[in-house]
């Protein structure tokens, strides 16, 4: 003890400098939590009441005290946010039981000094950053009866010399570690364990060689994903007091074992995600099971008929399997069930009447089986939270009047089935639905047999907790309801490629929300809404109709044609057919007078449908888009041609001529800007020539730091005024995303555009070029440069006609302030450069490889802003991989959107999220994945709008929580 005394002396003297007399007079355990805090960085002065002069620590917080002894029992310093190291000094507390350090952010290894605490009963370091291996003597002390130690980054096998004095172990927790190996047989000493937890490690081997199942007195196991194999012994399940096993997420094999049967308290069994193979083994037995998961293993056989025995059942998964056989009316006797899973079996037959009964049911999912007849009368009346019945051959209609079914319903996926009739018009009554997939079905007409692509554009499947109301395969007809006026929050609008007719109701000029309207190859006529966006349409959102009145269109103008109506829409058809004559109203117009009606019906129910959720949730879109005129037409709304810069003939050569856009400002360095130049710090170097950094008059007191670009391009507009049209034009663009264009210095020989300095460099910096010394870019700041490069993008090109495209979206240029806002610079640079040398230009963007639009790389240069969509979707990819777009291998080429489409297809691919951003949400992040991979698609066209992307990533970073 001579070293440790001198040695807590040092420290105490060191750290709170005190004298030696006073130091003689501690309490030793005092002394000893003194030197423990001196290891810990304190960061909210939770400790403060640890005070060295006090002559025992039973007063301080966090500590717990035998009254009748005087001597510390408790440290439980669980969640103070502390830091640093275990250190020297618990040793001092002979009479611990209790140490719990869980929540903080305690590193390096643990102690093996800790084992000298012999009386401690329980130790708790879970949730830390402690890394290396569990020191063997951990447990020397055979006293410690709960041990956790989860959630830390401990490695390594754990050694046999853990558990030789492990007899008083009660509870044993290493889950979510990274430890290794197999489990030690010396486990099979600690005789007295109840609990057992190594779930989310990487142990290895079959446990059965550890002797893991005659641990007797187990109650719950937990081995779920590690690397467990083998098979399971019949022995296993005679672990009389078992009560929850978790395999899941190994490498198990062969057949269940049937003495699974026999442990009469299991509650929870979670076998799923194994490797495990042959029928299902009867455990009717287990009344008292509720958890029960057999999913994601290769189980065949018959669905077992005596499921209907398993009375406590609430929660039953199947899915994934080779099941074959129908469902047992005896499924009714589950009455406690709630969650139901069945997909992806080969089971057939209907769905038993008798589920009715299944009062609790919520979660029902039965995709991809061959399950036939109607859906049971009722059983949307359960209350049910979710249904998918995707994938199947049912018949029949929804059932009627499920007026329950709408009350709770967030999410009913019925596609993909032989549905007929009605859509009910309830479901407009219901406020929660944020996912409605009805798509192919039978609903109004046959579906056509490609897959559309809608589905894999839209922003449906992307917004997570957001509403999908995929109604596609199902074209549309009658005229725009009126009371789509009520849709006030509606943003955009998309009916595009339908069968639509009719005057546009002038009411939706009252829609101000509105951002971007398509009712284009429609059957529309008449004027345009007054208000709102509807007189700035493009041409684009309105062609392909039989008279809409637009100088953007020259087709014939009809006016004055009937209103449609609404109450006998019979009337209007015949009557409107005629005046059509031959102008292709006369298909529709022939079709039965009940297929007419029906779909009448059914457009004002697919509304009242949207609207009910977009007045809810208020949100966003409505697209009703038909498949195949889309697909035939994508290229044409492609062929404008955006990139417009004349230069006329005609010299006019003026001398040095500077243009301040904000006259408020005083350039003083404008007598010789070029000498100015030369004391400049330089800064970088782009595309359009060097940027240097350069202060400003000190005179006004503030510090007006700016960014001067040299423009070094060869083939740069040659005359001042159509320089100076195309500067202003980007002058006049503000926006908090984009880097302000100041002014501009012009001669013929030397061009200097003038920019706000943006202070903290550019994201190529944060992301590929990244100092060791900063930190890596958290998700939540990911985000916020993503949303903030696409606002400011979408500014560009919905603010300004034609719109202002970059042309060179890339990490180089998505600037960053102190705040880590995103503000894009060199847009619209490509303005400036006159036409004939645009391909000199695209060749020049070619140095951007792997950002190049593909459509950019062809010669014709026919291009829109969809180019740019498409280089903010490998910024996506760039962004939350933290991998550059193309990385060259030792022998392959490695295309970031590609590979991320692949592991997209594969299920694994958030493997390729950059691990340096930490903890991240997957619900936030997959679906921007999916967002970039629609942005990146090769046909422009499919590539939503950046007004559209800021809509889905604001849609994304809001999620409604969901339920299941
Ligand atoms: C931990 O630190 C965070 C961030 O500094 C703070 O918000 C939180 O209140 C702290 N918690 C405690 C228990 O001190
Ligand atoms: C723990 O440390 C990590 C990394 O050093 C830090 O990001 C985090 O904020 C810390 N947490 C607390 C609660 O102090
Ligand atoms: C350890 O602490 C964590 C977090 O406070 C808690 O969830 C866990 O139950 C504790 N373990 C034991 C064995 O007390
Ligand atoms: C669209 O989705 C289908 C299946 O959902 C898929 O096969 C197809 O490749 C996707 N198309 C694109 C362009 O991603």
């Amino acid at each position: 003890m001579g070293f440790l005394q001198l040695f807590i002396f040092t420290v105490l003297a060191n750290s709170f400098a005190i004298n030696a007399d006073q130091s003689l007079n501690l309490n030793d355990e005092v002394l000893g939590l003194i030197v423990f805090k001196s290891y810990l960085t304190d960061p909210s002065s939770h400790l403060s009441s640890w005070n060295q002069d006090d002559d025992t620590p039973c007063s301080w917080r966090f500590i717990t005290c035998n009254p009748a002894t005087g001597r510390v029992t408790g440290l439980s310093l669980d969640g103070l946010n502390l830091s640093g190291k275990i250190g020297r000094g618990l040793e001092k507390l002979q009479n611990l039981k209790v140490l719990s350090l869980a929540r903080n952010n305690f590193t390096g290894n643990l102690n093996p000094e800790l084992s000298l605490l012999t009386n401690l009963q329980r130790l708790n370091l879970s949730r830390n950053g402690f890394s290396d291996r569990i020191p063997g003597s951990l447990m020397n002390s055979g006293s410690i009866k709960f041990l956790d130690l989860s959630e830390n980054s401990l490695s390594g096998p754990v050694t046999e010399e853990l558990f030789v004095k492990c007899l008083s172990l009660r509870m044993l927790s290493l889950s979510g570690n990274n430890l290794e190996g197999p489990i030690p047989n010396s486990l099979l000493k600690c005789t007295s364990l109840n609990h057992l937890n190594l779930s989310n490690n990487r142990f290895s081997g079959n446990p059965i060689n550890s002797g893991l199942w005659s641990l007797t007195r187990i109650r719950t196991m937990d081995l779920s994903r590690n690397m467990f194999s083998g098979s399971l012994p019949n022995g296993i399940f005679a672990l009389h007091d078992l009560k929850e096993l978790s395999l899941e997420g190994n490498h198990f094999t062969g057949a269940l074992p049937s003495g699974i049967g026999l442990c009469p308290h299991l509650n929870k069994l979670d076998l799923s995600n194994n490797l495990f193979t042959e029928a299902i083994p009867e455990f009717q037995a287990l009344s008292s099971l509720n958890y029960l998961n057999l999913a994601n293993n290769i189980l065949t056989g018959e669905f077992p008929q005596w499921i209907g025995s398993l009375t406590s059942l609430e929660y039953l998964d199947f899915s994934g399997n080779d099941l074959t056989g129908t469902l047992p009316e005896s499924m009714g006797d589950l009455r406690s069930l709630s969650y139901v899973s069945l997909s992806d079996n080969r089971l057939s037959g209907s769905i038993p009447l008798s589920l009715v009964s299944s009062s609790k049911l919520s979660v029902i999912r039965l995709r991809g089986n061959k399950f036939n007849g109607s859906i049971p009368d009722g059983l949307f009346e359960l209350g049910l939270d979710l249904v998918d019945f995707s994938r199947n051959e049912l018949t029949g209609s929804i059932p009627p009047g499920s007026s329950r079914l709408f009350e709770n319903l967030q999410s009913l996926d019925l596609s993909a089935n032989r549905l007929t009739g009605d859509i009910p018009a309830e479901i407009g009554l219901n406020s929660r639905l944020r996912y409605l997939n009805l798509s192919w079905n039978n609903f109004e007409t046959k579906m056509p047999p490609e897959l559309g692509y809608f589905q894999n554009l839209t922003v449906l499947d992307l917004r997570n907790g957001a509403f999908h109301g995929s109604v596609s395969h199902n074209s549309l007809s009658g005229s725009i309801p009126r009371s789509m006026s009520l849709l006030k929050k509606l943003k955009i609008l998309k009916l595009e490629y339908n069968q639509l007719s009719g005057e546009i109701p002038p009411e939706l000029g009252g829609l101000e929300n509105l951002l971007s309207v398509n009712i284009s190859y429609n059957r529309l006529q008449g004027r345009l809404p007054t208000g709102g966006i509807f007189q700035s349409l493009q041409q684009s959102s309105l062609e392909g109709n039989l008279g809409i009145c637009s100088p953007l269109l020259k087709g014939p103008c009809k006016m004055n044609v009937p209103k449609p109506l609404v109450l006998d829409p019979f009337a209007y058809g015949n009557e409107n057919g005629r005046h059509q004559g031959g102008r292709g109203g006369e298909g529709a117009d022939q079709s039965s007078r009940s297929l007419r009606h029906h779909r009448f019906l059914s457009v004002s129910a697919i509304i009242a449908i949207l609207a009910a959720i977009m007045i809810s949730i208020g949100v966003l879109v409505i697209s009703l888009l038909n498949i195949s005129a889309r697909r035939r037409l994508a290229f044409v709304d492609n062929a404008i041609e955006s990139c417009s810069s004349s230069s006329r003939s005609g010299p006019s050569l003026s001398m040095g001529r500077l243009v301040w856009f904000d006259s408020k400002t005083d350039p003083n360095w404008v007598v010789s800007p070029e000498s100015f130049l030369k004391k400049a710090a330089e800064i970088g170097e782009g595309v359009f020539g060097s940027v240097y950094k350069a202060s400003l008059g000190e005179e006004n007191g503030s510090d007006n730091i700016l960014a001067i670009k040299n423009l070094v391009v060869s083939n740069m507009i040659q005359y001042p005024e159509d320089f100076d049209r195309e500067v202003r034009v980007l002058g006049r663009v503000r926006h908090p995303n984009l880097v302000s264009l100041k002014g501009y210095y012009w001669t013929p020989k030397l061009q200097l555009l003038v920019t706000d300095y943006v202070p903290n460099g550019s994201l190529q910096t944060k992301l590929h070029d990244r100092p060791p010394s900063s930190p890596p870019l958290s998700w939540p700041n990911r985000f916020k440069i993503l949303l903030g490069t696409a606002k400011g993008l979408a500014h560009l090109h919905h603010f300004f006609r034609p719109p202002i495209v970059h042309y060179n979206i890339k990490p180089n240029n998505i600037l960053l302030d102190d705040n880590l806002n995103a503000k894009i610079s060199d847009f619209g640079l490509t303005r400036l450069v006159s036409k004939l040398d645009k391909h000199v230009m695209s060749n020049r963007f070619q140095s951007a490889l792997g950002y190049v639009a593909p459509e950019l790389a062809c010669q014709s240069l026919r291009v829109n802003e969809k180019c740019d969509v498409y280089g903010f979707g490998v910024l996506i990819l760039e962004i939350v991989t933290g991998r550059r777009p193309i990385e060259y291998g030792e022998d392959n080429v490695l295309i970031l959107n590609e590979q991320v489409k692949v592991m997209l297809e594969e299920g694994s691919v958030l493997q390729c999220v950059d691990e340096s951003m930490g903890e991240y949400p997957e619900e936030e992040v997959l679906p921007v994945l999916k967002l970039a991979l629609v942005c990146t698609s090769q046909i422009p066209s499919s590539r939503p709008s950046m007004a559209e992307i800021v809509q889905i990533l604001q849609v994304i970073k809001t999620p409604i929580p969901q339920p299941f």
